[in-house]
């Protein structure tokens, strides 16, 4: 497990409660993790999910609701986070959601799409880098293979003018996190942690039936290669994953200045300076 010093490292698995994430939570918990995890939905209705998650060996089990249409839920979260822990051994970004039909924008003024699957994620990064930092832990983006066609104007990151499609305003959310991971590396303070992106598969999910006409493979599949991300104490620092293996990402992934450029328009999307500890 990702730089832990402890033998029960402590995992923050957002959107836990479906799919890709649902899975990875069995597969952590068979780990024997202190899982912390997350859904938009009331913790009422995650009884049975954390039963089972405490019987296949989880130490320790959390749930945290939160709904990324709010930046203020993904701000309050981190607090909560902080509240339950004093360490994060591994923060996977694993919430996600698919194109709405037509643009839409949040309570806060940003496109939808782009606050679940990016603002929030990177808000929510930065909030818990001190506790990142402590255990010198591990940042997981769940991205997608479709960044690797996306183009994405920093200027315009609401989609204001850019012509609107669900598929592109996804796997344009999905390029910004890939390239936030590398900007992580490139701006963590010491004590450093990791960062990586990963491209999980394609996986029958409602999140892929919502976009594309696919069946995909098994949830279990996607999740062995987001815990193997997790997992993967001290390689792939900074990489993008296509499912188990480093792969080159959209070319403007790697562009510095464009991250830095792609870096400045997020912060100004955001409530506050989000750096400060919850
Ligand atoms: N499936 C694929 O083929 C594929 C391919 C590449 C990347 N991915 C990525 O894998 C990740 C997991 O997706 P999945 O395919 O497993 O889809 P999924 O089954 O629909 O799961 C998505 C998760 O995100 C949560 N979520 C959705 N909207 C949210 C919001 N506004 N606030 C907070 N949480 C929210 C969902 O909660 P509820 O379900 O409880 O509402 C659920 O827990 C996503 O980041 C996705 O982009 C998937």
């Amino acid at each position: 497990m990702a730089s832990s010093s402890t033998t029960r490292p402590t995992v923050v698995l957002t959107g836990a409660t479906s799919g890709i994430g649902e899975h990875t939570a069995h597969l952590l918990a068979t780990e024997g993790a202190r899982l912390i995890i997350h859904g938009p939905q009331p913790p009422r209705g995650q009884t049975s999910l954390l039963d089972r998650l405490g019987q296949m060996g989880a130490h320790d089990v959390h749930y945290l609701q939160a709904d990324f249409d709010r930046l203020a839920a993904a701000d309050t979260l981190a607090g909560h986070i902080a509240d339950l822990t004093d360490r994060v051994d591994v923060l996977i970004n694993n919430a996600g959601r698919p194109g709405p039909p037509t643009r839409q924008l949040t309570g806060d003024g940003n496109e939808r799409t782009l606050q679940t699957n990016y603002l929030a994620p990177v808000l929510l990064t930065a909030r818990l880098t001190p506790l990142l930092r402590t255990a010198h832990g591990r940042v997981v983006h769940v991205s997608s293979a479709t960044h690797l066609t996306a183009s994405l104007d920093v200027d315009d990151l609401t989609l204001h003018r850019t012509p609107y499609s669900p598929a592109g305003a996804y796997s344009r959310s999905k390029l910004a996190l890939v390239a936030h991971a590398r900007w992580l590396t490139d701006q963590a303070p010491e004590p450093r942690f990791d960062a990586v992106s990963v491209h999980p598969g394609v996986i029958r999910t409602p999140l892929l039936h919502a976009m594309f006409p696919i069946e995909g493979d098994p949830p279990p599949r996607g999740a062995h290669h987001v815990v193997q991300a997790a997992l993967a104490t001290g390689a792939w620092n900074g990489q993008y994953l296509d499912e188990d293996t480093p792969a080159r990402p959209n070319p403007l992934a790697l562009d510095a200045h464009w991250r830095n450029r792609l870096m400045r328009h997020t912060f100004r999307l955001l409530p506050h300076d989000p750096s400060h500890a919850p």
